[in-house]
């Protein structure tokens, strides 16, 4: 792991972030999660399970300030405000990896899209933070299979996208490989837009299965 990267945080204290909170302490990340309630229990939780000295909860703001790469894991709705919370100018520079995926659940389960076709969540994140390094990547898979994905058929492939190439990079090398994941970088990150159907369709399966138990290969020949 890069010196640069040893730390890292996570704005999101869901099942998303706190998995791949797990993966990054595997990977010897000093990690924080950032909530508007930093002592709830499912982070207390979390950072019992962990070495004190690597695991910890902060607010929005203060993670944002701190963590060099920062992983936005927040539910759609709560995206701009969780952002603002975290003041876009402590996030300046820094990579952010956009896991979030903008469901609309208004009209019941399987959901929809609330931003697509021109435009998608990704973007939108991109624009509340113009002057950070934006990577999608995560959103394509259940959270159970984020961190080393074990399928009989071989490692899974993750799409990610985004307007940095040296950050995707990072996000590549760094991170997903030493997950066991297979990486296509798809270009920039006007790439979710095809992206967050991708993963309507993941959830599609998931609701017509009743389980998470798969993830997606491009297959080469
Ligand atoms: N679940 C999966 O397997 C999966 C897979 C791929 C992508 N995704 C996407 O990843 C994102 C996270 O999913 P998740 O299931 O881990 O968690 P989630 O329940 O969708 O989101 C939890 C996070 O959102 C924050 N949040 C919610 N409302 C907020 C508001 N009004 N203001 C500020 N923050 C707010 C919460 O902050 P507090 O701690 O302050 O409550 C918490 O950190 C979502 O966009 C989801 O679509 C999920």
């Amino acid at each position: 792991m890069r010196n640069l990267y040893h730390e890292n945080w996570n704005i999101g204290s869901g099942d998303v972030g706190r998995k791949l909170a797990d993966g990054f302490i595997e990977l010897g990340l000093h990690v924080k999660i950032g909530s508007r309630d930093p002592n709830q229990s499912k982070i207390t939780d979390w950072i019992n399970k962990h070495d004190k000295e690597k695991a910890s909860s902060r607010t929005f703001a203060e993670t944002a300030s701190f963590g060099e790469l920062v992983v936005l894991a927040t539910l759609w709705e709560g995206t701009a405000d969780a952002i603002q919370l975290s003041n876009s100018k402590n996030l300046t520079n820094k990579i952010v990896i956009d896991v979030t995926n903008p469901l609309d659940f208004s009209k019941g389960v399987p959901p929809t899209l609330a931003v697509g076709h021109t435009d998608s969540g990704g973007e939108t994140v991109q624009r509340m933070l113009p002057d950070s390094k934006v990577v999608k990547a995560f959103n394509i898979v259940g959270n159970p299979h984020m961190v080393h994905p074990d399928f009989p058929d071989g490692r899974p492939t993750m799409f990610i996208c985004g307007n940095d190439e040296a950050s995707k990079k990072i996000v590549t090398d760094d991170i997903l490989s030493k997950f066991g994941w297979e990486t296509i970088d798809i270009g920039g990150i006007e790439g979710s837009r095809v992206l967050e159907p991708l993963a309507l369709l993941w959830i599609l399966q998931y609701f017509k299965t009743g389980n998470g138990n798969h993830a997606f290969k491009l297959l080469l020949k």
